[in-house]
């Protein structure tokens, strides 16, 4: 039934630039959440072995040789805005927080925990979008029937994409409080928008109330572009009906006392079937400015529709490949918000991309998850910095789908399998010590090499000074042709030497295993979410008498390279914790948990070091007792994925 009015809806429509996230038993199921998906697991995008050919390299090669001069003393021009270090974050599509976060607030995801401190390590907080089709019918309730955070009704669905209502409970918010506490994590949510005459505006109230400064943006409307396409609301339905809604939707909050902050809105969250355009001329913007928070749109560059719904454009992962190894890749979907981003500068507004990946309807196989997706990230995340956007979010959708940065294992195989880590999050991690945790980092695409489209590099400045060089080589070449060395001069002189650290892997197309300095998530299933092997930070001479260092970039790989020591420690303040996993065996043992009252309250690990060493629940631990020896004793229940939550020492 579903599928037939998903099918149709989708021919009629064109959803090739839609942020869809399919659902339903029979297309994509989310992950984890029935025994059905559950037996057809086999078939779910992390166990597919499709690997994709390299393209060839150019021809004619682009030179391998090239100059990079950085400006220095506030003399560069055409700098970014000034970038947080959490500039690349997550948007988890609402129904799988229960598979990706944790089951409720005593039960978080140990490995989302270790993935989230990563990045706080590296750029000092992490931003996260909780939403998606879901957030439009989500409807936060006292209680489930079967006393779940989170369920979801497929039946009572009446949306095309087959969307399944929702209903969870505080807990989830909960639960994202304490993730909060323990890594950093700032949240974007959604406001529920599709009965604009009885708002349910509880995900506000409880949001605000249990997530504090954590909560960081409200989106009102998601894709509201698509609502009349999708038989949300009448074929009439313009940009101005849309800000309308949002009118009253502010009206609604002026008159809820129970939500304190009025100014958290993001709109208009576009699919590109409107342009941002038509709804600035609205005076959107304007009108509603202390209201907002964010201008935000959602883009994917391409689809992969076709092959999940049998509508569309057909397109194969391998054709698609070479145009995701470039580039003109971020560019061009920079180019479809012209004037966008200065925009929101002139109304003071950061603009966001509040959800992309690599291609809607699940991604591509061997592409989505290859090593040219996570150069492609790279280049496509700092492009957006460099052209003023202010974030980007890269989807989470379910189980079956290619592109996730992370996915959980099934629930009853959790048991035995650990997290795969996709090319995404490597973009993230890049991405995170490219931009650093000063929040002052200012991006400059430098039109490296001419302007080449395979050999693309920014440098990173800080008040007036350049501190990193970020640089990408798409080019798959084993026989070392390919490979490239930049010459990087500075106004004045180069240090004596500079710090490099690698991604790589042998080829685009290769699928996991990629390193980062040294470090990988090594394959499918076996990640507890920290990086694994020794750290290689490498040390590259300068010729400080004709003021040139020398970096090599291979074919293919990326290179960051850090101008001061400054710049390398403030990309990884590394007394950050990560919470280990060892579990399996153990589930009746010893389980340490942690207080949520006590991680509510608490202030990253200093404070969740006090706060374990201050209960008074069960065992007393000394003050004395670092964090490095209170959280190896962490187990995981559930199967080594989930840390139980209360401070005491159960059995
Ligand atoms: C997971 O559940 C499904 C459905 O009950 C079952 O067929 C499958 O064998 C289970 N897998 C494991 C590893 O237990
Ligand atoms: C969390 O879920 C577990 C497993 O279903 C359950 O035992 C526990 O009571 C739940 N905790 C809360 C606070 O709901
Ligand atoms: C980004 O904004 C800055 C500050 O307004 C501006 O100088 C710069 O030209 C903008 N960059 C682009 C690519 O538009």
């Amino acid at each position: 039934m579903h599928l037939l009015l998903v099918h149709s809806l989708f021919f009629s429509f064109g959803l090739a630039r839609a942020a869809v996230t399919a659902y339903g038993p029979h297309v994509q199921s989310p992950f984890g959440t029935t025994t059905a998906a559950s037996a057809a697991y086999t078939g779910a995008a992390s166990y597919d072995q499709t690997i994709l050919n390299a393209p060839a390299p150019p021809n004619p090669p682009p030179p391998t040789q090239f100059n990079i001069e950085l400006q220095t003393g506030g003399d560069a021009s055409g700098l970014s805005i000034q970038q947080e270090g959490s500039f690349l974050g997550f948007s988890i599509e609402f129904s799988v927080t229960t598979q990706v976060l944790g089951l409720n607030s005593s039960l978080l995801q140990v490995p989302f925990l270790n993935l989230m401190a990563n990045l706080r390590q590296r750029g000092g907080s992490v931003k996260v979008r909780v939403g998606g089709n879901t957030q439009e019918t989500a409807t936060l309730v006292a209680s489930t029937p079967d006393g779940a955070a989170l369920e979801k009704y497929y039946g009572g669905s009446s949306n095309p994409t087959a969307t399944p209502s929702l209903v969870f409970t505080s807990e989830i918010i909960k639960m994202m409080a304490e993730i909060s506490a323990l890594t950093e994590v700032y949240w974007y949510m959604g406001v529920p928008f599709n009965d604009t005459q009885h708002w349910r505006l509880q995900i506000a109230e409880v949001g605000e109330a249990m997530l504090g400064n954590y909560l960081i943006g409200l989106q009102a409307g998601n894709e509201p572009d698509l609502y009349s396409r999708h038989g949300h609301r009448p074929d009439s339905y313009s940009p101005q009906d849309y800000k309308d809604e949002f009118g009253l939707l502010i009206d609604a909050m002026n008159a809820d006392s129970n939500i304190p902050n009025k100014n958290l809105l993001i709109g208009p969250n576009l699919a590109g079937v409107w342009s941002p355009t038509d709804v600035w001329q609205t005076g959107f913007a304007t009108d509603f400015n202390q209201n907002l928070a964010a201008l935000g749109v959602e883009r994917y560059p391409t689809d992969n529709c076709y092959a999940l719904f049998g509508i569309g454009t057909p397109r194969s992962g391998q054709d698609m490949f070479p145009s995701f190894l470039t580039h003109q890749a971020g560019k061009d979907i920079v180019n479809e918000f012209p004037g966008a981003p200065a925009y929101a500068q002139s109304v003071g507004k950061p603009f966001i991309m509040t959800e992309t990946n690599t291609a809607s309807c699940g991604g591509f196989p061997g592409l989505s998850d290859s090593f040219g997706a996570a150069l492609w990230g790279i280049d496509y995340s700092l492009q957006l910095a460099y052209s003023n956007f202010s974030t980007v979010l890269f989807h989470v959708g379910g189980q079956s789908v290619y592109y996730n940065p992370f996915t959980p294992p099934v629930t009853n195989q959790s048991t035995f399998l650990q997290w795969t880590i996709g090319p995404i999050y490597y973009s993230a991690l890049v991405v995170a010590e490219a931009l650093g945790s000063s929040n002052v980092a200012q991006v400059l695409d430098l039109q490296a090499n001419g302007g080449n489209d395979f050999t693309p590099g920014y440098a990173i400045y800080e008040n007036g000074q350049p501190v990193r060089v970020a640089l990408t080589n798409f080019i798959t070449d084993p026989s070392g042709n390919s490979d490239y060395t930049a010459s990087i001069s500075i106004g004045g002189t180069v240090p004596a030497q500079v710090k490099v650290k690698y991604l790589l892997a042998d080829s685009v197309a290769q699928t996991y295993n990629f390193t980062w300095a040294g470090q990988s998530f090594g394959g499918p299933f076996t990640s507890d979410g920290r990086p694994v092997g020794t750290l290689d930070v490498q040390t590259i001479p300068c010729d400080q008498t004709n003021n040139v260092c020398q970096v090599k970039v291979p074919a293919p790989g990326f290179a960051l390279v850090f101008l001061t020591n400054n710049a390398l420690s403030e990309s990884d303040q590394s007394s950050t914790m990560t919470f280990p996993t060892t579990v399996y065996t153990d589930i009746d043992g010893p389980t340490f948990t942690i207080d949520p009252s006590v991680l509510a309250t608490s202030n990253g690990e200093k404070g969740l070091a006090d706060a374990l060493a201050a209960t008074s629940q069960g065992r007393q631990m000394s003050s004395a007792l670092g964090i490095a020896q209170v959280l190896p004793s962490l187990v995981a229940v559930l199967a080594g994925a989930l840390i139980v939550g209360r401070l005491a020492l159960m059995r």
